[in-house]
């Protein structure tokens, strides 16, 4: 069995993400950088990511891990609140801002077949090593922020210094860069805000979310990889454990 959404679900899923953006404070600039960029069904069709057992590898990823950003961004708002935690410096308004871009680079520049991600025409990869997608070779290598930010300023669409810190935090420290930000002691060096933190914790929940969707659905075994299904044994974890050394 394979993981896929439903054709009704990767358009109920793009009509939610429209009528989100529509809400923001700079919604007709962006609905105009969305209609441009729909145009080959780019946005609605857009995995998440490349391979099968990274997350939402699949038509319609994008736009679904997108969404469940933006649902754990706001639920981890609320928490983070309810704990006592510090919300002042950032808007809600520039977490949903962040949410609903911090990925936006993965679906390309501007422009026809620009997109990121291509269906794989090898089905020994697909097969073998779960790369479903490849990256476009039309387009040149770039950071997803930079991708990102080219995108705004293609558009003519202003961000806020929180709005931009939320997205390229997002990735958290799997972004070597983000040490910059993330490993610091120094209280003048740390961040002034929590938008990018909740950002992290939302994108890797999101993530962590759709790769054991992926689990429970994969029946493959990769040559190169040894992928651990959930256990449904009654035997306890130290029997699993030694069973690996026996
Ligand atoms: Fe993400």
């Amino acid at each position: 069995m394979q993981l896929l959404l439903t054709a009704e679900k990767i358009d109920k899923n793009y009509q939610v993400l429209k009528a989100l953006i529509k809400k923001l404070d700079r919604g007709p600039e962006l609905t105009r950088l969305y209609d441009d960029m729909e145009l080959d069904d780019r946005i609605q069709m857009a995995p998440a990511s490349s391979v099968e057992y990274f997350h939402n590898a699949i038509p319609g990823g994008y736009v679904d891990h997108v969404l469940r950003v933006y649902k754990f961004a706001l639920a981890t708002y609320d928490f983070w609140e309810a704990q006592g935690l510090d919300m002042s410096g950032f808007d809600k308004k520039e977490l949903e801002f962040a949410a609903l871009h911090h990925d936006l680079g993965k679906l390309g520049l501007p422009g026809e077949n620009t997109e990121l991600y291509q269906f794989n025409d090898s089905e020994w990869h697909r097969k073998n090593q779960g790369k479903v997608y490849k990256i476009n070779p039309n387009i040149p290598h770039m950071t997803m922020l930079d991708r990102t930010l080219f995108i705004f300023n293609h558009y003519g669409i202003k961000y806020t210094l929180n709005e931009l810190l939320g997205i390229r935090l997002a990735d958290g420290m799997y972004d070597p860069e983000n040490e910059k930000y993330f490993n610091v002691f120094e209280p003048a060096n740390k961040l002034r805000n929590n938008i990018g933190y909740i950002m992290h914790h939302a994108d890797m929940m999101a993530s962590r979310f759709e790769y054991e969707r992926w689990l429970k659905y994969s029946t493959k075994k990769f040559s190169s990889t040894a992928i651990p299904k959930p256990s449904t044994s009654t035997t306890s974890p130290t029997d699993e454990f030694s069973k690996l050394f026996s």
